[in-house]
């Protein structure tokens, strides 16, 4: 029966047989054949000791003659297709999980076939804990990322197998059946009766075996800290690009966009509400009908705002709308017709907008600036109050028919 081995004795593994190992291995079964994986062999002190920080300097790494980092990888098949004409789409998340069954299944098919040989090793489970600081020492560049490494030696002790659940607790015929308290007490009274496990509860002022898992190994603190590294990480390797990085891609030339009006203190305002998929992704705002303002004709609600690139490299934003008579009419320069500060605070924004925060948070943002000037802290209601049909519970009518929101 196999254990896993953490003490390894000093000889070497040969690369004939290492490379033999992994050839068996990628044998293993993968997403289209693709074989969205890669290991990374680490053999060197110096590279083992610059690791070591990020599994926590767990012993086995330093002693380990080989400790091998697998990747899940979609970096490969992206140079690939890039290379052939192809039009790879890999830069977000079903792509890492893809990915990440496929270095899974490859990283276990390995451990079953160096064990099978007689090699010892330990998986760490620390790889996803801190995963940017291997990034950083392996090198890993976008669409590569580190999802399990093996400590791997021939074995200088002979653990005993350890315990398993039976084998009921984890079959379900047909359905899922939940668990009744009498099933729990069932599948988990051999391991709770284990005289290792009583002794770990009680070193551990616990009482029961549970609470050292929930209150001491794996905490909730800990795993909402290190959630959010890895979500960190998982983006900077670019695999997060439609979710956390909200919308994604080089903004369209041309977006549609709600025009909101809204009488702010005296003044009557108007906001033009870029949207893509239907989400706000960038806002002008001014004074209405003012002389260096804006004048659109009451009964314009909708409109694109079309981006021109010039050509000494700068952007012009222009509203394009359709008149009662069915003529496109193109107002131009947005941006240059309201007051310099409203734009450099909306362009702002704008990218606020644009990487996904929830607007209720973009709103309540908005709300708490404190700026100098009236102005100023007028354009601030007035965003907020142009941005308010877009957050949850907001006031879905108004964004079919125009109507003036007043203070
Ligand atoms: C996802 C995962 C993470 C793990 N992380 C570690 C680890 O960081 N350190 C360690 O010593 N063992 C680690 N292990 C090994 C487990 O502790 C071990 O497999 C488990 O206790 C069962 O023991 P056995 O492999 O001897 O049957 C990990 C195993 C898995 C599958």
């Amino acid at each position: 029966m196999r254990a896993t081995v953490r003490k390894y004795t000093s000889q070497p593994i040969s690369e004939e047989l290492l490379n033999t190992l992994l050839e068996k291995a990628s044998h293993t079964q993968t997403m289209g054949n693709l074989q969205l994986y890669s290991v990374v062999v680490t053999r060197e002190q110096e590279m083992k000791e610059r690791l070591a920080p990020a599994h926590f300097s767990q012993p086995m790494l330093m002693q380990a003659p080989v400790v091998l980092t697998f990747c899940a990888d979609f970096r490969r098949t992206t140079d690939w297709a890039l290379n052939r004409q192809g039009h790879p789409g890999y830069d977000n998340f079903l792509s890492y999980q893809n990915a990440t069954t496929d270095a899974m299944l490859f990283c276990q098919r390995f451990c079953d076939l160096a064990e099978e040989e007689g090699l010892g090793l330990c998986f760490l489970g620390t790889t996803v804990y801190n995963p940017q600081l291997i990034i950083d020492v392996l090198r890993l560049p976008q669409l590569v990322f580190p999802v399990a490494t093996i400590t791997l030696g021939w074995p200088a002790e002979t653990p005993k197998p350890s315990d398993r659940l039976p084998i009921e607790a984890i079959i379900h015929n047909e359905t899922y059946s939940l668990y009744t308290p009498e099933d729990i007490d069932k599948h988990y009274a051999y391991k709770e009766s284990l005289e290792e496990n009583k002794h770990f509860v009680e070193i551990n002022q616990k009482e029961t075996l549970a609470q050292v898992f929930t209150d001491i190994r794996y905490t909730a603190e800990a795993n909402e800290a290190m959630s959010l590294t890895l979500a960190a990480a998982l983006r900077k390797q670019n695999f997060l690009g439609d979710i956390t990085n909200g919308y994604k891609g080089t903004r369209p030339e041309s977006l549609e966009c709600d025009v909101v009006r809204f009488q702010n203190k005296k003044d009557r305002w108007v906001a033009f509400v870029g949207l893509l998929d239907g989400h706000p992704y960038e806002i002008f705002t001014g004074i209405l009908d003012d002389d260096e303002g804006i004048m659109i004709p009451k009964s314009v609600c909708k409109g694109n705002i079309l981006r021109r690139v010039l050509k000494d490299g700068s952007r012009r934003y222009d509203f394009q709308f359709t008149n009662k008579r069915g003529y496109k009419i193109t107002i131009e320069g947005l941006s240059e017709r309201f007051n310099p500060e409203y734009w450099n605070y909306a362009k702002l924004l704008s990218g606020v907008l644009r990487y996904g925060m929830p607007m209720d948070n973009v709103i309540a943002l908005v709300s708490s600036l404190q700026l100098d000037s009236d102005n100023m802290n007028t354009w601030v209601s007035g965003v907020a109050k142009a941005l308010k049909r877009y957050a949850s519970g907001g006031d879905t009518e108004l964004i079919q028919g125009q109507e003036e929101i007043d203070d």
